[in-house]
């Protein structure tokens, strides 16, 4: 007979290096380009590290050898519409596999500058791809993975293009995109955070940097650390 009073077996080292870490957070940044997001993603992956957190810092295209061969192609080829969305997911396919999913399921979280949002937002958006191509697309590269926070950056197109503008830096295929095209991405990233409210956080961009870290730095600790 067994009694439900039994003192249960030790807890060993090995079978606690066996128990199943707690899943990483993944936390991705977003905007049109020029819009500032490079130098807080710094930010915060130091406020993170600072708080003991293991941290991957990372970016689409990208975050890959492969990857970053596929965003010099992605940055600079001319190519089809279509072509566009399916490299920028064949990219994402890889980084998920060869790094996000490992570290997120090993407890490290992950800072990506730019991950799906950014495909709505440019392909869809800027573009004009098919909503259900994109639908398909992102359902069969990443089913049931969506990051836990997402910041996007919105800004002015016209104050975003003298940023660009500013860093003296030969503009990208992306980056010599007309107004129009940078007003309809965030047009359509505004859209995105309309559709799903607790993961989306707008920020306005057209602030002091100090005072943007101040907000960004509140909606991490209230998100993760309250
Ligand atoms: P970055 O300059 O922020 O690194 O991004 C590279 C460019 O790639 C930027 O102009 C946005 C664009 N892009 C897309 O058009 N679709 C995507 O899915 C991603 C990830 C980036």
């Amino acid at each position: 007979m067994t009694s439900s009073s039994a003192p249960e077996a030790p807890v060993t080292a090995a079978a606690l290096a066996r128990a199943p870490q707690p899943r990483g957070r993944f936390i991705t940044f977003e905007g049109i380009d020029g819009a500032g997001k490079s130098s807080q993603i710094a930010a915060v992956v130091a406020l993170l590290r600072a708080s003991g957190v293991a941290v991957d810092q990372t970016r689409e295209p990208g975050g890959t050898a492969l990857g970053e061969r596929l965003r010099e192609l992605l940055l600079h080829a001319p190519m089809h519409l279509e072509t566009e969305a399916m490299l920028m997911f064949a990219a994402r396919r890889e980084h998920l596999a060869a790094r996000i999913e490992p570290a997120l399921a090993s407890g490290r979280w992950v800072v990506c500058d730019r991950f799906s949002d950014a495909t709505f937002a440019y392909q869809v958006g800027g573009r004009g791809l098919d909503r259900a191509k994109f639908d398909a697309l992102e359902r069969w590269v990443h089913p049931g993975l969506q990051p836990d926070l997402t910041l996007v950056f919105d800004l002015d197109p016209a104050v975003a293009a003298a940023r660009v503008a500013s860093t003296g830096v030969d503009p990208d295929r992306f980056e010599r995109e007309q107004r129009d095209f940078f007003v309809r991405v965030r047009e359509a990233y505004l859209e995105r955070a309309r559709l799903a409210p607790q993961r989306i956080c707008v920020i306005d961009a057209d602030r002091a940097p100090e005072r943007i870290s101040v907000d960004i730095e509140r909606i991490v600790r209230e998100r993760f650390f309250s």
